[in-house]
């Protein structure tokens, strides 16, 4: 097969057969290195010459992963929370709160976790709820701040706080 009969097996018509065969080869080349080539489609028929663009993967992996937070490393867990349940529908607005295991977690600005225990300082009673903007003890009153430090004299041996980790789905409370 000459380098002609090549090209048109290449399905090169016309000028653009015409441009390979006067393109910088030598005379005697004999073969001409088809992958240098894109095909010409000729005439009426004007399917896209490529075929790999309509495929191209959708981003359907990442519908499940959150914000990409890693929650796998985390040891000394106290909480493990499924953001999605019925019990945690609380913690989806700001200044709701959930207690569980004796711990009250709260969403205490958009996006952003605080968790203390539910036990008061004051006295041992597990009545610690999250209000407004502040921890909060129903026995006596204490008040606390976000930091766990004490507001009024029922609160000023301050609370335990917690640190709070969370990829979107799973909120994990841990020490
Ligand atoms: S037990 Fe909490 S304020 Fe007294």
């Amino acid at each position: 097969m000459n380098r002609y009969e090549f090209l048109k097996s290449m399905g090169l018509t016309g000028a653009a057969l015409m441009a390979a065969l006067t393109s910088c080869v030598h005379d005697d080349d004999s073969v001409v290195n088809a992958l240098t080539i894109s095909p010409v489609q000729s005439g009426t028929t004007t399917t896209p010459a490529t075929s790999t663009t309509a495929t191209t993967p959708t981003t359907s992996t990442t519908t499940a992963t959150g914000n990409g937070t890693d929650l796998s490393a985390i040891k000394n867990r106290l909480l493990t929370v499924d953001l999605s349940s019925q019990a945690a529908s609380e913690l989806k607005k700001v200044g709701g709160y959930i207690a569980q295991s004796g711990i009250v977690v709260a969403q205490v600005s958009a996006g952003v976790y605080v968790a203390v225990t539910q036990t008061c300082s004051h006295e041992p009673k597990k009545q610690v709820i999250f209000n407004v903007s502040e921890f909060y003890c129903t026995a006596h009153g204490a008040r606390f701040d976000l930091t766990g430090k004490g507001k009024n004299s029922f609160g000023s041996r301050g609370i335990a706080v917690y640190k709070v980790a969370t990829d979107g789905l799973t909120l994990v409370v841990y020490s």
